[in-house]
């Protein structure tokens, strides 16, 4: 009896095999990291034989698993051994990127690929665990080190970490993947979307150290209702943090405060100040905010700036501001494929800039954090977006918890980033009352992990009383939202263009109104007459056409155009103008600019600030 339950115990130990991630740590970009980046071995895996018997029972749910299991990395000990399978003599990926743009056979994959990475590590002295670090994998990752299971994360744009301190080694380590791109219905984005499914660990991984008791998270914003007040809180991750000092100091502006961390390692803040030049877009100031313990010191480049709202304006630091924009989905701009680098960033950003844009729509899904750490710098207001696209399963309750993850993991990342004023709930959502309770609920989430930014979601417009010339938006998550946002495509899947100068508009919320969508497609050097749909010349007279209606709908406080950059879409496929592309970017997807672009350049140059 005993013996069994012993090895019960280790068994239990051994194998947990439905750990979910460790609590996210905050702010990696200035900490102690050591890259994993570069060429992983990999395998493709659509039957899922490396994690499966042939029982279909998963081979780390076994208290020994047999070697054919693929995170054990087995090594043949003799020459009579079976083992069908071998990392070493496998072929090799980039980390990070996607798997689709970098292997022509994998353009269309969907299903498990497993990564392998074996690495050396030499500890920092000072600092005493480690943590790695995945800033996105899509779309479910179980993570495996030393043949140890460490967890699964479910979400394919949102950063996770799993500690390692008692299993990393000096020598020979070998990080296991498995990363399964499958579409679900249940999933958080369901099973259709307009954007391409890429697959794999499409963003940075890294081994974070940090003091034994450290610096988990901390929220530092200038308060929503007091432009003299910074307030916040820091909490710590050890064994031994409660009633500990935490110093915050803010050199710029004289700052030097002293707080203690009640039982639970949590310490909340107010602090007075006059002196504080604010985040601005002419003015992007920021400030090195350093919180230090007795054990570590973390630094971060923060704004400070409100973002609030009267009637229908948008108030950047009580004054009224003008949303500029362009919407953006997440593609290099200089290779195919997921975009992910800082250069990446600027690129779409620069060309954002050129189009006259002071704010861009960071389309369906959370960026990477070279985004929204740009834009701080730049000047330029972001809008995130939780991928709460389209239909999803309103009822489930796992894929509502899935959703919350991945607005939670969102709201840790970026709530320190002065660029980010608007969360998204959704995008194009079904008006019925399961997917109201779940926006609803969603909606109060993040307004209890922030209370200083503004809540949207981009919905959809129909016609006012029956009538289709007349157009409203009449939703009751309209109710909800900081600022009414709504995606509108007239002139392209409704009538043409001509059909914008017959609409007029009621809205009657007194909020703020984004215009979250509108475009046309057109294949970069297509040229014709303005009635021949796919040139440039319709697309150039539908924004034409639209940006004269929309200058005339009351309570318009901005737009972001629908998009920027042609992108891959599976739904696209119209042969020699679409070929698997999404055509209504202002620029192709080899980076020309289409005629278009300059009507909306000449819009925003002229538009004056209210
Ligand atoms: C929708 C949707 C986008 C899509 C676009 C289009 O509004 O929000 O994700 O790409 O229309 O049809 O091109």
């Amino acid at each position: 009896m005993k013996k069994e339950f012993l090895s019960g115990m280790i068994f239990l130990l051994f194998y947990c095999p439905m750990l979910s991630q460790d609590e996210l740590i905050i702010n990696v970009y200035n900490r102690t990291a050591t890259s994993l980046n570069g060429s992983w071995k990999y395998i493709i895996d659509p039957y899922e034989n490396g994690y499966y018997n042939y029982r279909y029972e998963p081979f780390d749910q076994q208290e020994t698993p047999w070697a054919s299991a693929f995170f054990l990395n087995s090594k043949p000990k003799n020459d009579s051994d079976l083992i069908e399978y071998d990392f070493e003599t496998s072929d090799s990926i980039n980390v990070p990127g996607d798997w689709n743009s970098q292997k022509p056979e994998l353009l269309y994959y969907e299903g498990t690929l497993w990564y392998m990475k074996s690495f050396n590590f030499k500890a920092s002295d000072a600092l005493a665990r480690q943590f790695v670090y995945f800033e996105a994998s899509n779309y479910k990752t179980e993570v495996y080190l030393n043949g140890k299971k460490l967890g699964v994360h479910i979400g394919g744009f949102t950063p996770f970490n799993f500690e390692i301190t008692n299993i990393i080694k000096e020598t020979s380590n070998f990080l296991v993947v498995k990363v399964d791109n499958k579409r679900l219905k249940e999933g958080i984005p369901t099973l259709n979307t307009d954007w391409w499914n890429y697959g794999g660990l499409t963003r940075d991984v890294k081994i974070i150290e940090t003091a034994s008791n450290f610096i988990k998270d901390y929220s530092i914003q200038l308060s929503p209702d007091d432009s003299n007040k910074i307030n916040g809180y820091v909490t710590l991750n050890g064994n031994d943090i409660s009633n500990k000092k935490v110093q915050l100091k803010i050199s710029e502006l004289g700052i030097e405060k002293e707080l203690i961390t009640n039982n639970e390692g949590h310490v909340s803040f107010e602090i007075i100040t006059n002196d504080i030049e604010y985040w601005s877009l002419e003015n992007p100031v920021l400030y090195n905010v350093t919180i230090t313990t007795n054990e570590e010191s973390v630094t971060d480049q923060i704004g400070f700036r409100t973002i609030t709202t009267k009637g229908s304006q948008i108030l950047l630091n009580d004054k009224p501001v003008y949303l500029k924009g362009i919407s953006i989905h997440e593609e290099s701009p200089l290779r195919d494929g997921r975009g992910y680098s800082e250069e990446d960033a600027e690129q779409l950003l620069d060309w954002a800039q050129e189009l006259g844009c002071n704010y861009v729509r960071l389309a369906h899904y959370p960026h990477n954090e070279h985004m929204v750490r740009l834009a701080d710098q730049k000047g330029i207001l972001i809008w995130e977006e939780n991928p709460v696209y389209w239909t999803i399963s309103w009822d489930n309750k796992d894929t509502y918890k899935n959703a919350e993850n991945q607005l939670s993991e969102l709201i840790t990342r970026d709530k320190n980033r002065s660029s980010v004023i608007i969360w998204s709930m959704a995008n194009e959502t079904p008006n019925v009352p399961a997917r109201n309770q779940f926006l609803s609920k969603l909606a109060s989430f993040a307004r209890s992990k922030d209370n200083t930014r503004l809540i949207s979601a981009a919905l959809e417009q129909k016609n006012y009383q029956g009538n289709p010339l007349v157009r409203t938006i009449d939703d009751p998550f309209a109710d909800e939202v900081d600022v009414l946002s709504f995606n509108q495509y007239i002139g392209w899947y409704d009538g043409l263009p001509e059909k914008c100068e017959t609409i007029t508009w009621i809205i009657k919320q007194d909020k703020p109104v984004l215009i979250s969508e509108f475009g046309a497609g057109a294949k970069h050097g297509l040229h014709g007459d303005k009635g021949v749909r796919w040139t440039e010349e319709f697309q150039e007279d539908l924004y034409i056409k639209t940006l004269n209606m929309i200058d005339g709908i009351e309570k318009v406080q901005g737009f972001s155009p629908w998009i920027l950059v042609d992108f891959r879409s599976p739904r696209r496929v119209l042969p020699k103008i679409q070929d698997g592309w999404n055509r209504k970017g202002l620029i192709s997807d080899d980076g020309k600019k289409k005629k278009a672009f300059f009507v909306l350049q000449d819009f925003y140059e002229k538009k004056k600030h209210p």
